[in-house]
């Protein structure tokens, strides 16, 4: 696997127009975003050599490189899921690509189920912490010389980064929560009891991607930013049918304020 990694990475680099050192996974809510890139270089997954490539609704599979406002960036359209059957090291591949490439600053969002009751749809949720309940574990298997065999996980989602958020999230005064990430196999939604549970065991939304991938990234030191957007909510008396369509309506809905607290985020950090 690392041969391979190092062999897209290679396949990569004589192709790159720059040397970007931020990364943005495009995940549900960050569509918007990138329309705002600059496009120098777009390349769909399925020509890159070794990489997976992904068949979801609504996630077109595209590698950018290009620039967001003056910096350079690259940008994931489209992720691996794991309930689409790829394993988790296809689901994490591209983020040892990016390691390899130098990236140094992941920025990741998703949708979301909100279980704290405080929590309204609609509502962003800067990432503190997560819960990793997925079956199969990303560094499972030899470990990678990118970093330790037994990873320290204390303060995965940076600081630093969660600060700058707040900050710009008041200064443009757009509401943020904070919470507590599970991560869940899918693709199934939770049942009520689910919910319950993942509550009880200290989460307050639950979606299904996001873990696997920062997991890899902070495996490999890259600092991790992380939003959730609250697309429907798993609160007992609260809890209706949900299905993709809504979960992407409600994300639609609040893409332009998350796509300003990253933008501005990039553009203070890149
Ligand atoms: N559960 C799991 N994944 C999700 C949810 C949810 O309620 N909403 C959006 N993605």
């Amino acid at each position: 696997m690392y041969d391979k990694i190092k062999e897209t990475a290679a396949w990569l680099q004589e192709r790159m127009p720059a040397h970007p050192t931020t990364a943005i996974v495009l995940g549900t809510g960050l569509g918007r975003l990138a329309e705002e890139i600059s496009v120098t270089l777009a390349i769909e997954y399925k020509e890159i050599p070794n990489f997976p490539v992904s068949t979801v609704e609504g996630h077109t599979g595209r590698l950018i490189f290009g620039k967001l406002g003056q910096h350079d960036i690259l940008a994931m359209q489209g992720r691996f899921h794991f309930y689409e059957g790829y394993s988790m090291k296809e689901v994490t591949f591209p983020i040892r690509v990016m390691y390899e490439l130098g990236i140094k600053t992941l920025f990741v969002s998703n949708a979301a189920g909100g279980m704290n009751p405080d929590f309204e749809i609609g509502d962003l949720m800067i990432i503190t912490d997560h819960i990793n309940l997925f079956p199969e574990h990303p560094l499972h298997g030899p470990n990678f010389p990118t970093g330790p065999r037994f990873p320290d996980m204390h303060q995965v989602y940076d600081k630093a980064l969660i600060r700058e958020a707040e900050v710009i999230a008041a200064e443009k005064g757009i509401k943020v929560q904070h919470g507590v990430y599970v991560g869940t196999q899918g693709p199934t939604f939770e049942t009520p009891a689910e919910y319950k549970m993942f509550r009880i065991l200290g989460g307050d939304a639950v979606g299904m991607s996001t873990v696997p991938e920062v997991i890899v990234a902070h495996h490999c030191g890259i600092r991790v930013f992380g939003v959730s957007i609250i697309t429907d909510l798993g609160v007992e008396g609260k809890i209706v049918e949900v299905s993709h369509e809504e979960v992407q309506k409600a994300a639609n809905a609040v893409q332009p304020l998350m796509a300003g607290i990253m933008r501005e985020m990039i553009n203070r950090n890149a």
